[in-house]
């Protein structure tokens, strides 16, 4: 197959505005809408009979909630849209309980449908953006969890050899906001994904924002909250702190949190002893890049029609009519700024087409 119209769903010049959570405008000339692993099979038949093949494959796109586009026309678009939801196993002789989830589901929808499914284990990422297929790729985390201590295994088709190949949680080369699907953008196109539930559960409430809130609602070791409830007090965590896209344009934290090495932190705490600093197992030091950025005064402020979130200096906003050229111009300024005061790279979080 070369002719991109014996596809079963093609769009030509289609219009991206509505698919990236930013609000950036951007078309593609042929989005091609992937709906099951054999529709990914097609849409690998027709990239290989092209004439410049899977390079002008210009973007894999799930929810568009992690994505800067920068304008320029895109040529290939495959967007991922299979559907399905379903337990594997769940007897009481199975130590853990398995769900599996076509990666075009809404993330928040299948984490509510667990939830309903009497499956806990996913709570704590609640109402993160974005698809089921997307979370293994930047390894979503939030509150004290990460998607990859949930992940079991997952399908991902080849789109360079056509080959549909399974990746356990270890072949999957998880790290902090990263995967082996991350480190080779367009090389893999996740179909299915499968993850492994706790059977006894067990609430994870570390997080310090996050007992606060669970505290506010009376929660405590003796009176602990369900996995519901956690999940509702994780809403409304993030409604009140992070704009929801549907408002207000972003791609939630715009940068990682930098991790620096321990003679570093120790340096800078000298100078700045409120520095927030986070020791990880290998001995160096993750910083806040919210607090370096909030501290270097851009929280609430705007550059043209962009700017820092009033609520959280990390959260890049489109106020309205912005490009990806200004989030650009904006996220450039800010790691000049975190550089020249602190030493401190920032590395941005979202992929960039
Ligand atoms: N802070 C400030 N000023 C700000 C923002 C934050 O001083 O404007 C300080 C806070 O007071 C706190 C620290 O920075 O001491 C950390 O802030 P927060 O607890 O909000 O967490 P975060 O590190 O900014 C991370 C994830 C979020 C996740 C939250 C909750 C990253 C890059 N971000 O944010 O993930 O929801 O923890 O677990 O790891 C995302 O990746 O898109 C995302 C939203």
């Amino acid at each position: 197959m070369n002719q991109i119209d014996m596809l079963p769903c093609v769009q030509i010049d289609a219009d991206l505005t509505p698919m990236n959570t930013f609000g950036l405008p951007a078309t593609a000339k042929h989005l091609i809408r992937v709906r099951s692993a054999e529709e990914a099979r097609q849409a690998h038949a027709f990239l290989t009979g092209h004439p410049e093949g899977i390079s002008n494959l210009s973007l894999i796109l799930g929810g568009g909630s992690n994505l800067v586009l920068g304008g320029e026309p895109l040529d290939i678009v495959l967007k991922v849209e299979i559907p399905g939801r379903r337990r594997l196993r769940g007897t009481e002789a199975e130590p853990f309980l398995l769900v599996e989830a076509g990666a075009g589901e809404n993330w928040h929808d299948f984490v509510r449908w667990t939830l309903a499914q009497g499956c806990p284990g996913l709570e704590n990422l609640s109402l993160i953006p974005g698809t089921v297929g997307a979370a293994p790729v930047q390894n979503i985390g939030a509150y004290g969890l990460e998607v990859a201590e949930r992940i079991e295994s997952l399908d991902a088709l080849d789109l360079s050899s056509g080959e549909l190949k399974r990746f356990d949680s270890a072949a999957c080369r998880f790290g902090y906001r990263d995967s082996i699907f991350k480190r080779h953008p367009r090389r893999w196109l996740i179909t299915t994904v499968r993850f492994r539930l706790p059977q006894h559960w067990q609430p994870i409430t570390h997080y310090g924002e996050l007992a606060r809130e669970l505290a506010g609602y009376g929660f405590s070791d003796s009176n602990p909250p369900s996995p519901l409830q956690i999940s509702d007090a994780v809403i409304a965590l993030r409604q009140r702190k992070l704009p929801d896209p549907a408002e207000l344009g972003s791609a939630g934290s715009f940068f990682k949190n930098p991790v620096i090495e321990a003679g570093q932190c120790a340096a800078l705490l000298a100078s700045h002893p409120a520095l927030p600093h986070h020791s990880q197992p290998d001995g160096r030091e993750k910083l806040s890049a919210g607090w370096l950025i909030d501290q270097c005064g851009w929280k609430g402020r705007r550059l043209g029609p962009v700017g820092c979130h009033a609520q959280h200096a990390l959260i890049l906003v489109n106020h309205g009519g912005a490009s990806g050229a200004d989030i650009l111009r904006l996220a450039t300024n800010i790691q000049e700024d975190v550089f020249n005061r602190f030493g401190v790279n920032l590395e941005p979080e979202p992929v960039f087409a």
